[in-house]
């Protein structure tokens, strides 16, 4: 069994009118091909027939009265014409032929030389070609696509691998602060304790004049600031040492919040909590977890100017992890600060309200407990702290 004839869509620009019944004749004795033959006297009605019909492929006369083939050709490629085009052109105008095709035509035919065969031959050909250029283009627009993908992983990855050894930076740094932290404070641990015992002792045995009880009383103050500092400094090293338990969130945050209370009253700063229900119990080192959400509700206290502002804590229940988050209208955090901010003993606050240690500390235990401590700011608006902590849907 014979294949069927491909039936293809053709334009015919020729103002000969004798031309055009010799070409209709050549065509419908074409050996492969069925046609469906429409045609046009002039370039401008050629176009516009092309437009509006969409033809497979146009046999071009190079000679119209209006345009001349190249002009046709030039338009055709300005409006983006996916079929085909076959130049006429007498015998001499061989190099016009060229022209054409580097100008887009896909094959050119000597008018005098026309049979029926010469003609189905270049058709096909030019179809053949057309449909060639089609799929490079696609090719090239699919390769084009998948190096823009590959850039963008790359780039991606890059990124992510930048975070990575950043925050391996990060660590290591604060292991070997935390080393020498921790045993410089075991050293001072002890005789602070014994100074302000001692201190203690002569403020309450001895009767001191006015003066100094005042500085005897700073001197106790003091030694209390520097014990303080000295727990912050141990806390470097004791996440690994406490012990694990199943604990309630909602209950550790309310706890700390008891004892910001009343700061923040006096100060006129708001307290909104929107706690998930679904909010399961985790298994952590409970005093680390407070720890770190004390340290968080202290910053966003201190970020918020007189005369006041709002603090909103929330929690979030994720598949596989929790969210707490502590929110405030505070001073914000500027991108050069931000850089700095998880870095032991990076303070911008006065040296006695601050020893820089709040956000290092925290960071390190979420960290141990395979969470992360995220931040966003907006200078001059506020910012916020995200906690993520893994679990695995314990106690819901
Ligand atoms: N909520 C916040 N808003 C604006 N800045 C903040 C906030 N939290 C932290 N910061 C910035 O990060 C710095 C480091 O915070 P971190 O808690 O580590 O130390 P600190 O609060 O200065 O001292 P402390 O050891 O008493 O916590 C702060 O000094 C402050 O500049
Ligand atoms: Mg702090």
């Amino acid at each position: 069994m014979s294949e069927p004839k491909p039936r293809i869509k053709l334009l015919v620009v020729e103002d000969s009118p004798e031309d055009r019944v010799i070409y209709r004749r050549l065509l419908e004795q074409c050996p492969d091909l069925e046609c469906e033959v429409l045609e046009s006297d002039t370039g401008e009605d050629g176009l516009r027939l092309c437009r509006e019909n969409a033809p497979d492929c146009i046999i071009l006369d190079y000679n119209l009265p209006d345009l001349d083939g190249l002009e046709f050709v030039a338009d055709l490629r300005k409006n983006q014409y996916p079929g085909a085009v076959v130049m006429l052109t007498g015998t001499g105008s061989e190099e016009i032929a060229v022209t054409a095709i580097k100008q887009g035509a896909q094959d050119y035919l000597l008018k005098d030389h026309l049979t029926p065969m010469s003609l189905s031959k270049a058709i096909r050909s030019a179809l053949r070609i057309k449909e060639l250029d089609r799929q490079k283009k696609k090719a090239e627009e699919e390769l084009k696509a998948h190096k823009d993908r590959l850039e963008e992983l790359v780039e991606k990855r890059t990124a992510e691998l930048k975070s990575a050894h950043q925050q391996l930076l990060h660590a290591e740094k604060l292991s070997a602060t935390g080393k020498l932290a921790a045993s410089i404070a075991h050293e001072f641990n002890n005789p602070i304790y014994g100074i302000r015992n001692v201190l203690e002792q002569i403020r309450e045995d001895l009767a001191l004049d006015e003066t100094h009880a005042y500085l005897v009383d700073l001197a106790i103050r003091e030694c209390s600031r520097v014990a303080t500092l000295i727990r912050k400094l141990q806390d470097f090293h004791r996440p690994s040492d406490g012990v694990v338990s199943l604990m309630n969130l909602h209950q550790a945050i309310d706890d700390m919040l008891l004892l910001a209370d009343k700061k923040m009253k006096e100060r006129n700063i708001r307290l909104k909590k929107i706690y998930d229900p679904r909010l399961p119990q985790i298994r952590a080192v409970a005093d680390q977890i407070k720890q770190v959400i004390l340290n968080l509700v202290q910053n966003a206290e201190e970020a918020i100017p007189d005369p006041g502002g709002e603090i909103v804590i929330t929690t979030n229940a994720q598949p596989d992890t929790i969210l707490i988050e502590v929110q405030d209208t505070g001073c914000g955090i500027s991108p050069e600060t931000m850089k700095m901010i998880f870095d032991p003993f990076f303070t911008t606050k006065p040296q006695v309200k601050g020893t820089g240690l709040g956000l290092s500390v925290s960071y390190g235990i979420i960290k141990k407990h395979g969470g992360d401590l995220l931040v966003e700011s907006v200078p001059g608006k506020g910012s916020t702290f995200i906690i993520i902590l893994p679990c695995e849907g314990e106690g819901r």
